[in-house]
């Protein structure tokens, strides 16, 4: 993913935050950070759309998020892996309170599933999916195609003349082991970059090299016939705002899903991963809509499928900070629950315990980082209440009995 750490600096948000949260709003000025954003692209500018901080995430009752979504015939799920929920019997028991949606977040990538062309080593998934099975869970598996975290060998052994069979015996192995135990199938993930230039959008990874575009249709098709029962998902991130460079993204995406319907391609399902950066980049809720509305008008259904927000660049101060990320998942999960063609939502972890963004994007000030619905010590934060005032204000998807 694009390193955004560029385009606001901290003070430029606390000018925004002016005298700092205390009040119901905040508006933080978008003109600053399009200014910066300006500088940096030299693209043209999105409107202006300063964000209302609120610092009110009131809730009624304690019911689980899993509950709240279930009420409205959607669904809540997280992600995480046989590391953290093997190992830590907390933690486990509040993912199972919260979350009806188990994501393997890393044991299903080649890196770790493949240490040669001839194993699959499905020791650590086989522990999540009886997981899922004694909690009562449904599974998700991610990602069958994706051209990151792929192993050493990948690269000496696969050619031009092998890569079909390859790709095929893989999706046939994995989704084959769990056919007819799996909710969906991320089954390609991330294969758009159309700032690489290409017509068609895509990105250039070695999957294009070998097989040309239709790589995606190819492994949809297997998908398909390897576990019919499971929903199949195209799964992309970068998509969720109001920026020159994601509504190229977005335009992108959309001409490969076309191309893949009018293939007749076995695509059910968008993931719109959203990753979101409060303070960094500004959200329109309209714009978003009306993406989700183009893809529903294709006949596909949508998931929200790896919510968290990185907090980086927002102030220490833990209140200020989780209302900006609070406002941030409540914003954008009210624009997109409003699409019937929703289904569920899930976040990429649970806890700030266990976030890959303590890793991949960690505060300068070395303070933790607040990405997550529950803090380190598995409370429920303003990110939670967020997410649950979205669910219980979303239009129900139950039809009346
Ligand atoms: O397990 C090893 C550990 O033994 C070693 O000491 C350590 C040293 O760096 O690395 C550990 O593995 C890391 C693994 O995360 C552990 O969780 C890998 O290096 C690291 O590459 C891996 O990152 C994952 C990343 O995808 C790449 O696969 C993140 O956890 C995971 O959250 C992230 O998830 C992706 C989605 O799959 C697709 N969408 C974007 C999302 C966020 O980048």
């Amino acid at each position: 993913m694009r390193n955004n750490r560029g385009l606001l600096g901290r003070r430029s948000f606390l000018i925004g935050l002016g005298a700092g949260v205390t009040g119901l709003a905040v508006a933080v000025g978008a003109h600053q950070l399009q200014a910066r954003q300006k500088k940096a692209t030299s693209k043209p500018e999105p409107t202006d759309t300063p964000v209302q901080v609120r610092d009110n995430f009131q809730v009624t009752g304690d019911a689980p998020l899993k509950e709240r979504a279930a009420a409205k015939g959607l669904f809540f799920g997280a992600a995480s892996g046989f590391g953290q929920l093997s190992k830590d019997e907390a933690f486990a028991t509040e993912f199972a309170r919260e979350s009806a949606v188990l994501v393997a977040e890393s044991d299903m990538k080649w890196k770790n599933l493949r240490p040669d062309p001839e194993t699959f080593n499905f020791k650590r998934l086989d522990w999540l999916y009886d997981f899922t099975q004694r909690q009562k869970m449904l599974f998700r598996g991610h990602p069958l195609i994706w051209h990151k975290s792929m192993p050493e060998w990948f690269e000496e052994t696969v050619t031009e003349k092998n890569a079909e069979a390859v790709l095929t015996e893989h999706i046939q192995r994995v989704a084959g082991y769990y056919a007819g135990k799996v909710h969906s199938w991320d089954v390609v993930n991330e294969a758009i970059m159309p700032s690489q230039g290409r017509q068609d959008g895509l990105r250039k990874t070695p999957w294009l090299k070998f097989l040309g575009a239709d790589y995606i249709d190819l492994a949809f098709r297997v998908a398909a016939e390897t576990d019919p029962k499971a929903l199949l998902v195209y799964n992309e991130n970068r998509l969720d705002y109001d920026t020159p460079e994601m509504e190229q993204r977005r335009t992108g995406l959309l001409k490969l899903l076309e191309r893949l319907k009018s293939k007749g391609t076995p695509v059910q399902v968008l993931g719109v991963q959203g990753h979101l950066f409060p303070g960094e980049l500004p959200f329109k809720p309209e714009v978003l809509r009306k993406f989700l509305a183009e893809v529903a008008a294709m006949g596909l259904k949508i998931m929200i499928t790896e919510m968290d927000a990185t907090d980086r660049n927002l102030p220490g101060d833990v209140v200020q900070r989780d209302n900006m990320v609070a406002t941030a998942y409540e914003d954008y999960l009210s624009a997109a629950l409003d699409e019937p063609a929703v289904m569920g939502v899930m976040t990429w972890g649970l806890s700030d315990r266990y976030t890959w963004i303590a890793g991949f994007r960690p505060r300068d000030d070395g303070e933790p980082v607040r990405p997550l619905p529950l803090d380190k010590d598995l409370n429920r934060k303003r990110a939670w209440q967020a997410i649950a005032r979205a669910f219980d204000s979303a239009p129900s998807r139950i039809p009346p009995s």
